[in-house]
This record gives structure tokens, sequence and C-alpha cells, in this order.
């Protein structure tokens, strides 16, 4: 749905908004700005800008028709002139700014008129999204001729951001989403000033992409047998069973996609995985892998190192099937990099392949690493070929790095640091800190996955370990596996606020970090999401339950809160927290007594319940510190 609907929509079903939404968003309590990303440099003065249903939306040159078209849109059709005059002015500067580079802007709001100014369109489209969020998160009165959709205060901003990647990850083959909901991302992250959206389009689970010179990667690899239980423990498909479940983006899908999110500045980096993580490819074509055995797409149940999911780097046939596969990808995607995955590859049956083991031995490669180094560098040829540069997750350093690959840092910041001291560029992404599909919460009232990852520590990311030269860092990125996520609105619940927190850590100055600010932002923010029926996670107002042992082996509890200002209260006898039950005074370690079923807490702020009621056999706090 479009956002302007939506605010229809909602403002007919809410009725009279309150007026707290009301107003400037500047009036969030602190005189400050309520942007996300927080912007370099903002200078407030007195009085306002008042845009209404006819203000008209200027645009100094053609380049910025679309912009303009953009920013009519999303505020509900306001008219679009070319030149300037008191209204918004999207403005391309006559000689360049110097600072704000080919993404950064300048917003000059006087009480007469807006100006965005940009050396590039890419920067107008950024300032357009900072004026979009300085106006109030809802419209007062939509009725008859001429209303209001917010004041916005006159001020100065200037803006750029500290890194040119600005990525999320969307891992589309263990579950799958339409198009509509990949735009829909693809809106979302626009408004957050993300510029990469990876699509992680081939895995175990599914292939998503058409190849029309192997259709089978889709007739058959494309679909699986349907199943709704814990990833790893479902069961795996059983004889004669029907796969139903998957789906596919057809070539003209993908272009449509590629232009949709170009309108939107946000580049798609495809992802197909090689050599590892392949078992969609190889139950469409078995020849694929180094045993040549017939497989079934895997629906989520254990196979690994059990069923043959790596690509044979032994046989040629792979090398021309790569060739097609990325000869079609590369035409597809304009993007300079194609990501060919390259993690958690299983050797094992390479050990026992004869073609495996012969060119090793032809190659004087000393083991199974060397051979996938061997891959990956053959790999790296037919990208160049195709006017393509490789990046893969990190294990690609492994029996050495293929020589112009970027690196894709996950499984922490090491690889990152040691393709970077090689002088190769390098994409921060560790699990520590960017993996949004990790818990956000306790795990007694989320939904099942693995690993914690909290808002407040995503917030403390830093791409540029010491000591690196930060030339040969692009950026960072936020990665969402999709194991647990089946729904998009589910995926929504994984990605906000983490990827607020994100995409101020790509975007904004390093020393501009400020933890209470930028809650103050969030909550802000996500009155915007509601707005837009976006679903986002309020698991940041709940209680942290700390459980550990003391010298003697007993249970004992702290609690603590990611943001300030909450209060805790708690109850061991079976009944539900409410602020006349006992309140947690911070740094106390609780004692459990000793025949305590449930441990149940919750939080408050000014006296009302804020932080959801978490209820915790105290059986489960022992397995917790076991
Ligand atoms: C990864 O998480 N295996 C890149």
């Amino acid at each position: 749905m479009k956002t302007i609907t939506k605010i229809l929509l909602s403002l007919s079903v809410a009725g009279i908004l309150t007026s707290c939404d009301a107003g400037k968003n500047q009036e969030n309590g602190n005189g400050e700005l309520s942007v996300i990303p927080q912007p370099v440099n903002i200078k407030i003065s007195t009085g306002s800008f008042e845009i209404k249903n006819h203000t008209t939306v200027y645009c100094k040159s053609d380049s910025l028709v679309n912009a303009g078209k953009y920013l009519s849109q999303q505020l509900g059709g306001l008219e679009i002139k070319s030149g300037s005059g008191g209204g918004i002015n999207l403005i391309i500067a006559d000689e360049e700014v110097n600072g704000i580079g080919s993404e950064g802007y300048k917003l000059n709001i006087t009480n007469r008129r807006i100006d965005i100014i940009a050396n590039e369109p890419a920067g107008i489209f950024y300032g357009i999204q900072t004026l979009l969020q300085m106006l109030p998160p809802v419209i007062l009165n939509s009725s008859g001729q001429d209303y209001s959709l917010g004041e916005v205060s006159c001020s100065e901003i200037e803006d750029y951001p500290r890194f040119k990647w600005r990525g999320l990850l969307l891992d589309v083959s263990r579950h799958f989403f339409t198009i509509d909901e990949v735009k829909e991302l693809i809106d979302q992250m626009a408004a957050y000033k993300f510029n990469i959206l990876q699509l992680h389009l081939t895995d175990d689970q599914g292939w998503r992409i058409e190849i029309k010179s192997m259709p089978e990667l889709t007739d058959t690899g494309a679909w699986r047998v349907p199943r709704t239980g814990l990833w790893w423990d479902r069961e795996p498909p059983k004889d004669g069973e029907k796969a139903t479940y998957g789906g596919f983006y057809t070539q003209e899908e993908i272009k449509d996609l590629v232009k949709y999110a170009a309108e939107r500045y946000v580049n798609i980096l495809p992802e197909i995985e090689a050599p590892g993580h392949s078992l969609a490819a190889i139950a469409s074509y078995p020849y694929l892998s180094s045993s040549g055995k017939e497989y079934k797409v895997n629906p989520g149940s254990k196979f690994y190192g059990i069923e043959d999911n790596s690509l044979c780097p032994g046989k040629e046939t792979t090398f021309e099937y790569l060739d097609k596969v990325f000869s079609e990808v590369a035409e597809l995607f304009p993007f300079e990099y194609i990501h060919i995955g390259g993690d958690e590859c299983y050797k094992g049956f390479w050990e026992k392949c004869s073609d495996c083991r012969a060119r090793a031995k032809e190659n004087g490669l000393k083991d199974m690493k060397e051979l996938q180094s061997y891959f990956v560098k053959r790999l790296e040829k037919i990208l160049e070929s195709k006017g393509k540069k490789l990046i893969g997750w990190d294990e690609i350093l492994e029996g050495g790095l293929a020589p112009n690959a970027a690196v894709m840092s996950w499984r922490g910041m090491e690889g990152g640091i040691a393709a970077a001291k090689a002088q190769h560029k390098v994409v921060m992404s560790p699990f520590s800190h960017a993996y949004i599909d990790f818990y956000q919460g306790d795990p007694a009232v989320e939904p099942p996955t693995y690993a914690m990852l909290r808002l407040n520590k995503v917030y403390t990311f830093e791409p540029v370990p010491e000591g690196v030269d930060s030339s040969y860092i692009l950026g960072g990125q936020g990665n969402l596996w999709t194991e647990s996520v089946p729904s998009f609105r589910h995926a929504e619940y994984m990605l906000w606020p983490r990827s607020f927190a994100l995409s101020e850590v790509f975007w904004s100055p390093a020393n501009s970090r400020d933890w209470p600010g930028f809650v103050r932002r969030t909550e802000y923010n996500l009155k915007r999401l509601n707005q837009k029926d976006i679903n986002y996670s309020t698991s940041f107002y709940d209680a942290i339950i700390e459980p550990s042992k003391d010298e003697k082996g007993n249970l004992l509890i702290q609690l603590d809160t990611e943001i300030d200002g909450l209060d805790i209260y708690y109850t061991f006898d079976n009944t539900l927290p409410d602020h006349h039950s006992q309140l947690y005074i911070k740094g106390d370690k609780l004692t459990i007594p000793a025949d305590a079923d449930t441990f149940r807490v919750i939080t408050y702020r000014d006296g009302k319940a804020i932080g959801k009621l978490i209820a915790v056999p105290v059986t489960d706090l022992v397995k917790r510190v076991q």
C-alpha cells in the first residue's frame, strides 16, 4: 500500500489525533531534530515553514524530476514545477559544494522557502528523506481544500555519509519474499539512507532467480516441501511428497526491481552461493556435486555434512555452469560487485572425489582450503570477464585470497582486518554487531532464533578497527537471515529499530554517537513506522535478566535495562508483577526462594507498564548458567 493511502486510512480509522503528535518534530523534549541517521551539522533557528497540500515542489533541473515526483508522492501529491520559488526547491549546485561529496546535501529552511542543494541527485534524495523526517509523523487534518502537512523548523543542515557502503541483506532463499515485499523493504531502507540491498538469492533451501540457460534451477530448485516447525528440527522430505513451498523472480521482475531500487538510490547486490550452500542447485543438476547423488531441496531439516551441498571444483562442467549463471546475473544487475558466497563450504565430499584430488595434484594445492581458493580465483576470472568485481564472505581468505576480491567479514572483524591489511576492500558485517536475525530480547518472550544482539549493542558497532587504513573499509552491512523469518511482517520486526542503529553507524560521524539521544529519536521514528503500518520490535523496553552462580553454586539474578529511566518490578510467587510488586534496586543480586517455580519481571516508565512481561521457569534460568 502506498504511504499516503495508509496515512489517510489510519486517519479515518483513528479519528482525532493526540496533541503530542502535533507540531514540529523537533519537539521531542530536547530541542533536537528526530532525524535518523543523525545529520552531520544542524543549526536550528526560530520560526518554521508550514508545508501545505498546495505547497509547490520546484525542480531546478530535469535530472531532478524523479526526485520531485518522489517527494510529491510521499506528501500526497504536491504540485511539481520547474524553476524555483517560494515552496520546496530541489537544486543541483551550479558550482560543486565542497565537503558533501556525491551523496551529501544542504537543507536550508526559512519561513519563506525550503532549499535542498546537492552536487548529485542522490544528495537531493537524501535531503528529501531528512525533510520528510522533520515533518510530524501524522497529518493533523487532511479534510477540506487547504490543509497542513506540518511545520518544519527554520534550520540549516549540512549532511553527508561516513561510508559509501550502507547495506542490508535479505535472505530470500530460506524464506521467499515477493517482489512487492522486497520493494517495500527498499522503500523502508531508503528512508533511513541505506544504499545497498544484498539479495541472498540461492542456498540449500531454495534457488530464487530465473536462469534461462539452466531452467531446472527454478523448475526444481525453487521449491521445497512445506514445513512450519523449528528450523533444523523439521522433518526431511518424504518419498513422493510434493514440493509446494517456494517461488522465484523472473528476469523481467528482476529488471523491474533493479529499476525501482535505482530510483531510490539503492543498488542491488546479487548473491549466488558457491561452492558451498548449493543444495538447491545440486538438487536441480546432480552432476554439479562431487558425489553426483540426487537430493531434494532442503526444507530446514538437518543435512549438513550428510548430503553433498558443495559444487565440485574438480570437474570442468562446474565452471561451465558458473559461466552460464554469472553471465545472466551480470546482465541483470548493474552494480559493480557480485557476491559469490564462499562461506561454510563442507569439503568432506571433495576429499573423497577423484576429480578433486586430481585437480589439487595438477595445481600443486596442498589441501582442500587451497582447492577452495583455486575455485574462487577461477570464479573471479569469470566475473571479471563479465565486467564485475567479486565479493565474498571472509572464508574466501582461506587458502589465499583471489587477486582483486573484496571481503565481507562476518565471523568477526578479523577477516576484514586481514583483508584490509592485504590492501583489499572490505565490508564489515560481523555477527557480533550486525546479525539482525538474532534475538533482540529475552528468549522466553521472543520468537525462536539463536544468539543475542540487542539494540544497544548494535549501536556500539564500529566498522573501522584501530590500526586499519580506513580507506579499505567500504562500510558495513546488517544481515537478515531468514531461517526463522517466515513472513515479511516478521522481517520488519527483526529489522526495526535495530536497522535505525545500523543506519546511524553507517551514515553519521563516529563522534556523534549518543545513545540517549538515539533512543529519543528512535521512539519518535517508531511513531513514523506506526503511521506507515510497518512492524517493529519494542524489546529495548524489556528487562534484561542476567543469571549467574555464587561460589556455592546458588543461582543469582541481576536485572538491567537497555535504556535509562525504567523501573523494574518482579515476583517469585507466581503472581503477575506490577508497580505494587517488589522494585528492583540497580546492582542487587537476587537470591531465589528455595521452592520458587517461576521468575516474572516487567518494566515501567512514569508509572505505566512499558516492557513485556517476561516469565521464566527457575529451571530454565538454571540451564542458562550451566
Ligand atoms: C554466514 O552467516 N554464513 C555468512
